[in-house]
Parts: C-alpha cells; structure tokens; sequence
C-alpha cells in the first residue's frame, strides 16, 4: 500500500514535444527513430549493472550490514557531539550537503538543540582559506567530529583539510584525538585508509565499483544522512523502487529515466548544448548541484567508447525557482534555442505561510490577499512553464509529490540511471573523469610530488604568459 509518504516521482514530458512547442519540439518520428539506440542503452545497463563502475545499481540491495553500523555510529555521534563536518569534494561532498539541504530544516545549524535531530552540520569543500579560518571560528574541534571523506585517499584538497584538523585535534585533545574522525574511503587502496589503520579511525568503505558522484547511497552519503536523523531506509527504499520501475523495461512510455534520456539524446543532436535544472523548492536548490556535477562529470567527455573524438556533453546550469525568475528566465524565454530546461515541481511542502490582509486599497498587490506561499509559488512554477512553451522552449517537469527522504532516493536513483542511459547512447564512458584527473595530476605537479617530474616539465614548458594581456 502506498503511504502518503511513500509516492512515486512523476516526469511530464508534454513541453519536450512538438504536439506543445511546435517545430523546436520532438516528435513520435523523432523517438522511433532512435528506438534501436535506446533498446540498446536498455540492454547496456542491464547487462552492466553491479559490475565494472555500476556498483552503484546495487546499493538499495546489498548494505544490511553497513546500514545498521551506520545508524549506530550515527547514534553515537548525535548523543556526544554538538558538531559534524564533511571533509570532502566533489562526489564526496555534494551527495551529502544536498541531502542535508533537502531533509532538514532549512535553518538547521541557527536552531537551538533540543529543535534539531542531530549536531550542526558543515560540509567543507573548497580549500579557500578563509573559509577554513571561519570554520575554526564557529566550531570547537573537541566537540566535533570530522568525516574525512576520499575515495581515492590521495585528494589534495580533502587530506590538506585532514592534516589540518587532525594537527589541531592532536594539539587541543591529544589522546584520544582519533576519535574524532571518521574516515569514509577505499577498503584497500590510497593513503587514508592507511592512515586510518594506523591511527584507529573509525571506518566506512566506498566500495571499489561505486565512483565518487554515484557514491550518495552508500555510506559517503548514508552516514552524514544518519547522523542527521534522516530516515536512510526510507531513501534506499525510493531508490529500489526508481530502479523497479526506470530498468524494468525498454518501452519508454513505461521507464521515464529511458524517456528522459532519450528526449535528452535528441535535444542534444539539435543542438541544444544546455541542460538547466530548475527546482521551485529552497530545499532542491543542492540538489541542483549535485546533478551539475552527475551530469557534467558524466557526459563531459572527448573519447567515444571506440577511442575517437566526440567532446560530448551537455553544459548543465542550476536556477531556482522563483529567485531566477527574475534574473535567468529571461534568457530561456528569449535568448539562443539552445537549452533544455528542467522543472522540479513540489506538490506539498512541508509548511504552509498564509499571506496576511491588508494593502486593499491597492488591487495590484490586494490580490494576494487570503492565499498562500504555496499558491504564488506553485501559480509562479505554472506561469514559467506556460511562457515557456509559448516561448517554443523545450522544458520537462519532475514532479515530487513532496520532499521526504523516499521521494529523494528516488529523485538521486532516477538522475543516476538516467546519466546512465544517455552516457551509453551517446557510446561514452559515463563513469571515469579523465578531465578531472588532469587537474589532480596538474596540482600535485605544481607541488612537486614525486613520480610528477615530467607533467612539471611539461607545465613549465607551456607558452609564457604576455604581459600586454594583463591589464
Ligand atoms: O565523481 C568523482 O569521481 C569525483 O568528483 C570525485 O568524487 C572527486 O574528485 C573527489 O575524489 P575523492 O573521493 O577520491 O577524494
């Protein structure tokens, strides 16, 4: 029986088609065409699921053990800490703040306590120092504890930050200062796990088939959510049924993530370049960020699975409903026919704010009188679909009945599967980052780590800068 919090996620795909938007749009031609690509991408996943780099397809089914020692570490750490922060970036930071974003409350961190169901929350991902410096300002490292999250073990970014605070750690506790970290990393391989032996961390595992931006349902995401007194099980659950019903089948009026990907296929050979995500909810505003990072890291790619030159992708770009109303969605009703634009819709949010009476002497604002947030907010996500479609502007909404720990399994579960389907329509590799690697190999050079010498060698060959252009 489907409980009120247990409802499917729904796509309408109506505005992606010419039958709405007229000559910009897709037809039925358009999708029988690529019928043999999409069986194919169909017969791609499911022959590639569990295996290779698609662990990730597994994990609403093989983590009994790791949850229950996850929601009792989480235990242990709401009880005795007043504070949790992430160590990580990239796959190993936006899963986790996004989650925390979309389940908590928006002010989490300015509630007293007793309000909260878990210790504040700060996921750090950049190695700006002055945001370092403000977060030793706001936290006291005793009462903390550090989830140092790395897959790889070797990020520069992620263990700077571990030397960091396990130096102040040593200094401030001293014995005793390993427990305060939690180290979320490769079983066998890399540095932190070494580490971890050899200091006692407490640890959990990215499994080696699961990559960092498909790694939010295992316990790089999964711990941080527990901690928060989110519901994981209820997460796993929607992304079960996400994969019950997007890898159930190759027909894609059956299987919306093969749907989704198929019109994205499409749209993309017409050349539309962009994929904005566009959630009306403050609450989804990361979640846009996560999937900028699935999306772009995913399908950004210059090799085709046969090893020719593709530079495939589709450029993604987060906006939120309404607040880029007024700053974005001129350019998408306006601007180049170059985007496709998805909508996340809320059926019911979790509160509800009357607008007061008041100003009727004056129609143009008398008028929201006696409504609510909810109607501006749902008649405004309406308004922008209308314009858009009239504006001939390929658009589709995901519609949550609302936002709950079910609902975002699912909303994760069905952006995965998707990237999934349209990385092996568009014949890539959707699950390695050569891009992001050359940056990592790039900075250990600059630095001079050992085994770089000859990237070093070939930055420092690189033209020199002309002064003339720096003005
Ligand atoms: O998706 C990915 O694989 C990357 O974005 C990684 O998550 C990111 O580079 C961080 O890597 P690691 O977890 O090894 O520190």
């Amino acid at each position: 029986m489907r409980t009120e919090k247990r409802k499917p996620i729904r796509v309408d795909f109506n505005n992606m088609t010419s039958d709405f938007i007229g000559k910009e749009g897709i037809t039925t031609r358009d999708l029988n065409k690529i019928k043999p690509l999409t069986g194919q991408a169909f017969a791609a996943y499911k022959d590639g699921r569990g295996k290779g780099m698609m662990g990730w397809t597994e994990l609403p089914y093989n983590q009994a053990d790791v949850v229950a020692d996850i929601k009792k570490t989480a235990a242990e750490i709401s009880e005795k800490y007043e504070n949790f922060v992430v160590l990580g970036i990239g796959g190993s930071a936006l899963g986790p703040f996004a989650v925390f974003n979309a389940l908590c409350h928006l002010r989490h961190n300015d509630l007293p306590k007793r309000k909260r169901k878990g210790p504040k929350f700060f996921v750090e991902d950049n190695v700006d120092p002055e945001r370092m410096a403000a977060l030793l300002d706001v936290i006291d490292v005793s009462k903390t504890v550090f989830n140092v999250i790395t897959k790889s073990g070797s990020t520069s970014e992620t263990m700077s930050q571990y030397l960091i605070i396990s130096d102040l750690l040593k200094k401030k506790i001293g014995d005793g200062w390993s427990g305060h970290i939690i180290a979320t990393t490769d079983e066998k391989n890399g540095n932190l796990i070494k580490l971890a032996e050899e200091n006692g961390f407490k640890t959990f595992f990215v499994p080696s088939s699961v990559g960092g931006r498909f790694s939010e349902l295992c316990p790089v995401g999964l711990l941080p959510a527990a901690v928060l007194g989110i519901d994981i099980d209820e997460m796993l659950a929607g992304a079960e049924y996400i994969d019950g019903v997007c890898a159930d089948s190759d027909d894609i009026y059956k299987n919306a993530a093969l749907m989704n990907a198929a019109m994205q296929y499409i749209a993309i050979k017409k050349g539309k370049n962009i994929s904005v995500m566009m959630p009306y909810a403050d609450s989804l505003k990361y979640m846009a960020d996560w999937y900028c990072q699935l999306w772009g890291e995913s399908l950004g790619k210059e090799k085709s699975l046969d090893g020719g030159n593709v530079y495939a992708g589709q450029t993604p770009v987060k906006a939120l409903g309404v607040t880029d109303q007024h700053s974005q969605v001129q350019l998408y009703i306006e601007g180049p026919f170059d985007k496709v634009i998805t909508l996340i819709a809320v059926e019911k949010y979790r509160k509800t704010v009357k607008i007061a009476d008041g100003c009727e002497r004056y129609p143009n604002v008398s008028f929201l009188c006696g409504h609510t947030l909810n109607e501006l907010i749902t008649n405004e996500r309406i308004a922008t679909e209308y314009a858009l479609q009239k504006a001939s502007r390929l658009n589709h909404t995901i519609i949550l009945p609302s936002v709950n720990a079910y609902t975002i399994g699912q909303l994760i579960m069905f952006f995965q599967i998707e990237t999934a389907y349209l990385g092996a329509m568009l014949n890539i590799d959707a699950f390695n980052q050569p891009g992001v690697e050359a940056g990592k190999n790039a900075t250990y050079a600059l630095f001079g780590r050992k085994g770089f010498e000859e990237k070093r060698a070939e930055i420092e060959a690189s033209p020199k800068k002309k002064r003339k252009l720096i003005i």
